[in-house]
């Protein structure tokens, strides 16, 4: 599909797909390509760390055992959206409550990879993201997108950069949001995090066949977005 054919109503909108390790500039890349290509900017890790707020709160955190059910982790009737608000941002939405400050803390990152090994739960989200996705106009990242969400997307992206620089981005992003840690809480919480999601039996991180592999350890947010633009421009 052309960026001009994709203008006209009827013809279906782009779907980006973004995947790749903890920390390593998703959301980055996907905020820019949402506002260059006037496309839906998902965020999937948000949604697996939404859930996971919600088992700490109602006590289940402590006992998941990996073939639990939706409705024996009181989850069946969870109702989870994403709001526009004044300046463009998709804010995370659980059963009504605005949860996007919440659910950036250490204590959920300490905890998500565990709740995101459960097929269950991964049944229920991915479900849920292949309706956001259904007409088209997304950019969505996450760990399964390119291979389990949206494995026909018009561009696959998967995303990498060195550990270090990874751990230094995230504890620098934590800081401005006035979350407390370290460097080395930072770098534990990251390496362990992709060996789970790496080495989990249900939709394991990976990157797909067909995705393109970005590396973007020496790369600036512009010439990062210049890369990936001229990738777009290449979808026939
Ligand atoms: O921002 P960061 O890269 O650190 O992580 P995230 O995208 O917020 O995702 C948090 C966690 O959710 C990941 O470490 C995975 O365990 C899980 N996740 C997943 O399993 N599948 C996805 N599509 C997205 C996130």
């Amino acid at each position: 599909m052309s960026l001009k054919e994709e203008e006209g109503s009827d013809t279906p909108r782009l779907n980006i797909a973004i995947d790749g390790y903890s920390a390593c500039g998703k959301s980055t890349l996907a905020k820019q390509l949402a506002q260059e290509l006037n496309l839906t900017y998902i965020d999937t890790g948000a949604m697996y760390r939404a859930i996971t707020l919600l088992l700490i709160r109602n006590g289940k955190i402590d006992d998941l055992s990996h073939n639990v059910t939706i409705k024996e982790l009181g989850l069946e009737l969870v109702d989870i959206n994403f709001e526009t608000d004044q300046h463009n941002n998709r804010i995370l939405h659980i059963n009504g409550e605005s949860v996007e400050n919440m659910i950036r803390s250490m204590n959920i990152a300490k905890h998500v990879s565990n709740v995101a090994e459960i097929p269950a739960i991964r049944k229920l989200l991915v479900q849920l993201q292949q309706k956001m996705a259904e007409n088209g106009g997304v950019v969505m990242d996450g760990r399964d997108i390119g291979t389990v969400v949206l494995p026909n997307a018009d561009l696959k992206i998967f995303m990498t950069a060195s550990p270090g620089i990874r751990a230094q981005r995230r504890l620098k992003q934590l800081e401005n949001q006035g979350v407390a840690t370290t460097l080395e809480e930072v770098k534990g919480n990251i390496t362990k995090r992709d060996h789970k999601d790496e080495n989990r039996l249900t939709d394991p991180l990976r990157k797909a066949d067909d995705a393109r592999v970005l590396d973007n350890s020496e790369l600036t947010h512009e010439e990062q977005l210049k890369l990936v633009m001229n990738w777009v421009h290449q979808i026939k």
